[in-house]
């Protein structure tokens, strides 16, 4: 059985221990400060231990802390730290090189996952100098992994992968308020969202072209058709490509801070 050690379990531990779970082969066990999520853990069957405790019964330390936290609790963790003991951190924007300088004797890894971790629908990427097939393994676990030859793509995945699916339920949480608001009681607005995604995915999946699926949607006058062109005459696409590219920007300034 292999033993993963989490070191914060906030938002994206939770949705990589919740994946993980579903996997007899790993022991998960964990340590944070606050204590919501020490209780947490409990309360889904893991330890909640000391920082030395979560790093010595751990064969792959996963760090998921806040950026900000990284250098101070790498401090923490390096007097813990035996001989190439593997460390994980899915920090954006935390260089490989800033965590090896502190934690010198362990194997660093960089993993950029998203939330999708959580029902196993994730996409992870993954840099490190080491041999990284057995890390891959364990986030391909989690939906797809691979790892990148570049660290700065690490960074662009940070913005597409890591904060892509936002942008989505955005726009997806907008479209169930307003179906809250039109539609008769009684209708379930989210078995509606469930069911047309669905269909998109299934399309998107069989590997359609999205502006034909787009086109077999519009009529000439009609309603897909009025809807699009108000999206268009405000600029949404524009607007939408502008807030990734705000996203890959503040992933550029975040690695450099
Ligand atoms: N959320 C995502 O979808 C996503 C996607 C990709 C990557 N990431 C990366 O994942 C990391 C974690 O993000 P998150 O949203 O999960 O953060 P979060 O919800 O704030 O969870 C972090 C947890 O770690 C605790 N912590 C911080 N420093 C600690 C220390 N020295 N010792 C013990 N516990 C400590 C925090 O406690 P306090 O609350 O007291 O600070 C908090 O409970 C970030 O670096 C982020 O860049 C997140």
């Amino acid at each position: 059985m292999e033993k993963i050690g989490f070191i914060g379990c906030g938002h994206l531990a939770k949705a990589l221990i919740n994946g993980l779970s579903n996997f007899k082969k790993y022991k998960i066990h964990g340590h944070d400060r606050n204590e919501a999520n020490q209780n947490w853990l409990q309360a889904n069957g893991h330890q909640a231990l000391s920082l030395e405790d979560a790093i010595i019964n751990s064969d792959v330390v996963i760090i998921c802390v806040k950026p900000k936290d990284v250098i101070s609790l790498c401090d923490d963790m390096k007097q813990h730290i035996s001989l190439n003991k593997k460390v994980v951190s899915v920090a954006a924007g935390i260089k490989y090189r800033q965590i090896k300088d502190c934690l010198d004797d362990a194997k660093i890894f960089r993993a950029m996952p998203n939330i999708g971790s959580k029902d196993n629908l994730g996409i992870t990427s993954i840099f490190s100098r080491e041999e990284s097939s057995d890390i891959v393994e364990l986030f391909k676990h989690l939906g797809e992994a691979f790892t990148v030859e570049d660290e700065d793509k690490i960074d662009l995945h940070t913005s597409l992968i890591g904060s892509g699916p936002a942008f989505f339920l955005e726009i997806i949480n907008e479209f169930e308020k307003r179906l809250d608001e039109l539609l008769p009681d009684g209708e379930t607005k989210r078995d509606i969202t469930v069911t047309f995604l669905s269909s998109l995915i299934a399309s998107i999946k069989n590997g359609e072209n999205l502006e034909d699926i787009i086109d077999s949607i519009k009529s000439k006058g009609g309603t897909t058709e009025a809807g699009l062109n108000h999206l268009y005459s405000r600029d949404f696409t524009k607007v939408f490509s502008e807030a990734v590219d705000a996203a890959v920007n503040r992933a550029k300034e975040l690695s450099m801070d």
